[in-house]
């Protein structure tokens, strides 16, 4: 028997809103973001829910979440992130995601702040859809430019680094798009760590797809 559950119904959230409000404290709490860096948006009918500007989690409340519409246009009490462009276009663009986490995790954002992608230097690369996690090149916070450099490098990937800036990782549930920002970070730590010693080798591009394909269906929430 196939029991199907949803990341809030799992952790008893009454609301989306407070899956989110949950979610951006777990991010702070668990060092993948300080301050008011990151923003979450999720899947609402046509449009998407998303964090506010600049609010600290702390003080966040279910009615401080703002909606978007299909049309782009916002509403509710706050101003939405200042990264609702690029939230908005991947959720469009990207049927099979329905959430989207933005962090600034110290160690991914130090090779973003080199340009540099994780290559496949540890198999769990492959979570992110393929052999490298792609670095986005840098534009400004908010722009439509940071947008649409953010697609390309998430084309058929779940997760990419954005220059100069943070991550995003995406997931089909707002777990899975938590669980992917926290291996992102881990990966991209054990990679400094690594280079310490030198450059270390890759995996081939056949054991990534191999890993891919004994993956599928690893993600259970
Ligand atoms: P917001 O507070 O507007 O969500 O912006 C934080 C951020 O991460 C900008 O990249």
């Amino acid at each position: 028997m196939q029991i199907k559950r949803t990341s809030q119904s799992r952790r008893g959230f009454s609301s989306p809103e407070d899956s989110i409000i949950a979610a951006c404290r777990e991010l702070n709490a668990s060092g993948l973001n300080q301050g008011t860096s990151g923003n979450i948006s999720l899947r609402q009918g046509a449009g998407l829910l998303i964090t506010p500007t600049s609010l600290p989690y702390d003080a966040m409340e279910p009615a401080d979440i703002v909606a978007i519409g299909v049309d782009g246009q916002a509403s509710g009490e706050r101003r939405p992130s200042s990264e609702w462009r690029f939230h908005y276009d991947i959720l469009r663009n990207r049927p099979d995601v329905n959430a989207v986490v933005h962090a600034h995790p110290v160690h991914a954002t130090a090779l973003a702040m080199h340009g540099r992608p994780i290559p496949a230097v540890h198999y769990m690369v492959a979570i992110a859809g393929g052999d490298e996690i792609r670095c986005a090149p840098y534009a400004r916070f908010g722009t439509q430019e940071l947008s649409n450099a953010a697609l390309k490098a998430l084309d058929g990937r779940m997760a990419c680094l954005l220059a100069h800036h943070g991550i995003i990782a995406l997931g089909r549930t707002l777990s899975q798009a938590m669980w992917m920002a926290q291996e992102i970070e881990a990966l991209a730590r054990m990679y400094l760590v690594s280079l310490q010693l030198g450059e270390p080798p890759r995996l081939s591009p056949e054991e990534i797809e191999g890993v891919r394909a004994a993956m599928k269906g690893y993600a259970q929430v």
